[in-house]
């Protein structure tokens, strides 16, 4: 069989994490804050929501989404973002997802030009959320992976890549509040980029599906940077696994540019699989609903709070404005994971596997190798004794 054009893709993080840690035998009874799965209660109004829409699972759901959602979803956006009004309309600026991974995956598909010369370009964040490079594999696109280090604040720095590599760029990943790091992008950071798209005509797919988990300001999102220009060669991504506890929910969304989002309906009416009517229902209701998201806030400040009293200023030791990931700088996070798992029993992600070596052949390039990732996402005892139990043996 001929290879597959994913082949140049490694193995992912879970797998390689697997392979590190199966023959060991974890000195405690598990603890796992290695996946970034929200482990907060799972909104009652949400299942009641589903339930009474049960019906219509026996109907074919619209792709585009129902008028409901899509309402509830421009609501959301403009008073969240004091977005101007008609800025986002639900009818031409938005398409439900089955959650974010799934539309940050395939939007590629629909936005990456075909090219008969040089392969378009498709500019990542090092290290970042794996799907990117798949997307950009899938759709005959080179990655380009631009490091985000302590250095330049945790965000990568797109501009300094050169006018040669941003001419071939079709599209650029920008993850705020970022995975891992927690970096929020700043308004002056979006406003750059946006500059920057339009000088060099590509589409900026920013996920902000850690948008709703902060510690103290609201992080800026894209749309409000582009408020004034409106939101040309721009997509956001959100996402109710995150905001509301809701990862099996599968329910998110994408806005932005009106043409793009044609393309990429049109792409979805193709191979696409819309949202169930009743996740529709209840994402609606979801998207309307502040309280149990400041209450999810809340549950993480605290754990944040704690962790910061457990770690002090060890391991370079910051809060994240966003998101809900320790990123620990412990010198070698392959080593210090499998020492937490033999000795403590704590399963952690080395920040090696969410990031590439950014010279071939050379992994102490890889800026992610230093790190660990820890997700506090269970709940406050077990985070506790989580945190007791690293500082022993980290
Ligand atoms: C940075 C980032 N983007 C996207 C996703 C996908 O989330 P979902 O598909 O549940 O919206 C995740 C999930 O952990 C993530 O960390």
């Amino acid at each position: 069989m001929q290879p597959s054009r994913f082949e140049q893709l490694p193995p992912y993080a879970f797998p390689r994490l697997r392979s590190l840690l199966d023959d060991i035998e974890p000195g405690k009874p598990e603890i796992n804050m290695s996946i970034g799965e929200p482990k907060h209660p799972f909104p009652d109004f949400i299942a009641k929501a589903l339930v009474e829409n049960q019906s219509d699972y026996g109907r074919y759901p619209p792709t585009g989404g129902t008028p409901q959602l899509l309402q509830a979803i421009t609501n959301w956006l403009a008073r969240r973002y004091q977005l101007p009004a008609g800025m986002i309309t639900p009818d031409r600026n938005i398409l439900p997802l089955n959650g974010t991974r799934e539309g940050l995956f395939s939007v590629c598909l629909a936005i990456v030009p075909a090219s008969s010369g040089p392969r378009p370009l498709v500019l990542i964040p090092n290290p970042f959320y794996q799907c990117y490079a798949a997307a950009a594999v899938a759709a005959g696109a080179d990655p380009v992976y631009a490091p985000a280090t302590a250095e330049n604040g945790f965000l990568p720095d797109y501009p300094s890549l050169g006018e040669e590599i941003l001419d071939r760029t079709a599209a650029v990943y920008i993850c705020s509040p970022s995975n891992p790091q927690g970096t929020v992008a700043s308004i002056e950071y979006w406003r750059t980029l946006i500059e920057l798209s339009k000088r060099h005509d590509f589409v900026i797919l920013a996920d902000e599906c850690y948008a709703e988990i902060y510690l103290d300001a609201a992080p800026v999102g894209v749309l409000e940077a582009a408020a004034s220009d409106g939101p040309e060669r721009v997509l956001a991504f959100h996402s109710l696994s995150k905001r509301s506890n809701a990862p099996g929910l599968r329910s998110g969304f994408v806005a932005g540019d009106a043409e793009l989002i044609t393309r990429y309906r049109q792409l979805r009416n193709y191979g696409g699989a819309p949202n169930p009517l009743p996740v529709q229902a209840a994402s609606a209701i979801a998207w309307s609903e502040e309280a149990h998201v400041e209450q999810n806030r809340t549950l993480y400040r605290q754990k944040f709070d704690l962790a910061q009293t457990k770690i002090g200023d060890r391991f370079d030791f910051y809060r994240p404005e966003g998101g809900f990931y320790l990123w620990l700088n412990v010198g070698d996070g392959e080593e210090a994971a499998a020492r937490l798992w033999r000795s403590a029993g704590v399963k952690t992600l080395p920040g090696r596997y969410l990031a590439r070596d950014q010279v071939e052949g050379d992994p102490s390039s890889n800026p992610g190798a230093p790190f660990l990732r820890l997700a506090l996402v269970n709940d406050f005892e077990t985070t506790q004794e989580a945190l007791d139990r690293i500082c022993v043996w980290l």
